[in-house]
């Protein structure tokens, strides 16, 4: 099917090497409108996003991030954009998990198709239930029960796609 949609969801690749340049306004907006538009668990909209473009905070993140992880690098690969999803722990609120899974996925996808490149960085369940990831969500004006359910990389690719590697064989099946 030709569809510039379906394009998009089959052509996104994980992007890790970005330019220092940071996004522009609308750029990181088309991002954001298209994680708030993802399906919720009953319609709830549980999950919470902080896009942070920062250069203290994000150095920070960097830092927590590369401190759960035991490396030096920066797991954020040089994005100058972070954007965090929140969601409720899940014994208060039972898909909060999936919701903000797919958050984070209509985001990357709408990444790529706004020329943007993306990347899931995970951890952030860790980071954020740390004391200093605490004062983080704190500080972010967030509700403190919440728990960090990962984040995207975001910025301008600065290096070409990768291609995507051979789907498994049996990956779906068509019953009939
Ligand atoms: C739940 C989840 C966690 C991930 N965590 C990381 C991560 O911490 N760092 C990273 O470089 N990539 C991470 N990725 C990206 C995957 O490695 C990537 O999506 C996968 O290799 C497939 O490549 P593609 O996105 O280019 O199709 C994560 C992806 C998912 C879905």
């Amino acid at each position: 099917m030709n569809n510039e949609v379906l394009k998009a969801l089959r052509e996104r690749r994980s992007v890790r090497a970005f330019k220092a340049e940071q996004i522009k306004d609308e750029e990181l907006k088309a991002v954001l409108e298209a994680g708030i538009y993802a399906p919720t668990g009953m319609g709830r909209q549980d999950p919470w996003i902080v896009a942070v473009q920062d250069p203290k905070i994000v150095a920070q993140l960097v830092r927590m991030n590369a401190a759960i992880m035991g490396v030096q690098s920066n797991p954020y690969y040089g994005a100058p954009t972070i954007v965090l999803v929140f969601a409720s722990r899940p014994e208060k609120w039972f898909t909060s998990i999936y919701d903000g899974t797919l958050v984070l996925g209509n985001m990357m996808n709408a990444a790529y198709a706004a020329g943007l490149g993306s990347c899931w960085i995970h951890r952030e369940r860790e980071m954020f239930d740390t004391e200093e990831g605490k004062q983080l969500m704190k500080q972010f004006g967030l509700p403190d029960d919440l728990m960090g359910i990962g984040s995207i990389a975001l910025g301008y690719p600065a290096a070409e796609l990768a291609p995507a590697k051979p789907r498994k064989a049996d990956y779906y099946r068509i019953i009939r």
